[in-house]
């Protein structure tokens, strides 16, 4: 079966580490390039993490470090979350440079979209800078790819702001340059990420299930997106979920904008489910999740790695 190529933009950040060890461990995927960027910590820190993951496993895909601020703004990051060094919780060995290429995100993006026979797939599931700067230096790019699969945004209200969400409240102006694109656009945001949960029972069986279970669980005990009892929000996963298993979801075709200029709501975004501004749909916007089979998805999936 010819595997779907992608590229993951990602800050990790443990539930990044979910996703990118769901994503590698797929038969169905041909992660091309992992890029990162500055969010749940600074862009060293987060490149550092995907280098040690990649380690851990033993994946020889190449990493490109991509932008360290938002296009304007000052960075936000959420090392309350995922802890100082973005994955606390568990001591990864020091990895070596081996896999960081010498070209930045956009470069190595645009470079590796290009050079696939067939178009590839993005999954961003931090900050959309590195994907909003691709975009414009190279709009040519867009032929050859397929869809972009986010993690980011909310119909309802925020988790970092007051309406707004994590990766789209830190880079406002990169998220409306990406939703502007015209490219096929799948919004996985809080309305699924709040309900994509791993409970306790979950987690016990990732302890003893594989060696990423093991390293997952002991990061599990110091992610504070949510908490081993009441259940931890994997939010990133579901952009890979939606890319394996899109049944699992619920999902609208509808027009998404993003607020720039609110002083109290800057990053929201804004999603006209009943079509007020009159303007022609530019996403799939997933607005519900089946809890349980999702549970027993990432379960499956989390199986299948080392
Ligand atoms: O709002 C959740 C998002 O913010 C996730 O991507 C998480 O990793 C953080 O980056
Ligand atoms: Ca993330």
């Amino acid at each position: 079966m010819l595997k779907r190529p992608i590229i993951i933009d990602t800050d990790p950040g443990i539930d990044d580490a979910v996703a990118i060890a769901i994503a590698l461990f797929s038969e169905e995927l041909d992660v091309k390039l992992i890029t990162t960027i500055s969010g749940n910590v600074g862009i060293d820190k987060v490149t550092r993490n995907a280098l040690k993951l990649l380690k851990y496993w033993n994946k020889e895909v190449p990493v490109a470090m991509g932008a360290s601020t938002p296009l304007i703004r000052q960075p936000e990051d959420a090392s309350d979350i995922h802890g100082a060094s973005g994955m606390e919780g568990f001591d990864f060995e020091e990895p070596t440079n081996e896999l960081l290429l010498k070209e930045n995100a956009v470069n190595a993006m645009y470079r590796v979209i290009q050079e696939s026979e067939t178009p590839v797939t993005l999954i961003p599931i931090g900050p959309l800078t590195n994907i909003a700067l691709l975009l414009k230096v190279y709009p040519e790019v867009k032929s050859n790819i397929q869809e972009i699969i986010l993690m980011g945004g909310s119909v309802s209200r925020g988790n970092k702001g007051v309406m707004s969400e994590f990766n789209i409240h830190v880079d406002p102006e990169a998220a409306k340059i990406v939703f502007d694109s015209g490219l096929p656009i799948v919004m996985a945001g809080l309305d699924v990420g709040l309900k994509a949960l791993v409970l306790p029972e979950d987690s016990a069986k990732l302890e003893h299930m594989n060696a990423t279970g093991k390293m997952l669980h002991s990061l599990f005990k110091r992610y504070r997106g949510g908490s081993m009892k009441t259940g931890l929000k994997m939010y990133d996963s579901c952009a890979i979920a939606y890319l394996l298993k899109p049944d699992l979801f619920e999902a609208v075709d509808t027009f998404v904008d993003v607020e720039l200029n609110g002083s109290l709501t800057a990053g929201t975004t804004v999603v006209d489910l009943k079509g007020y501004l009159g303007k022609p749909s530019n996403a799939k916007v997933c607005i519900d999740v089946d809890p349980e089979r999702f549970r027993e998805w990432l379960l499956d999936s989390l199986r299948k790695c080392n």
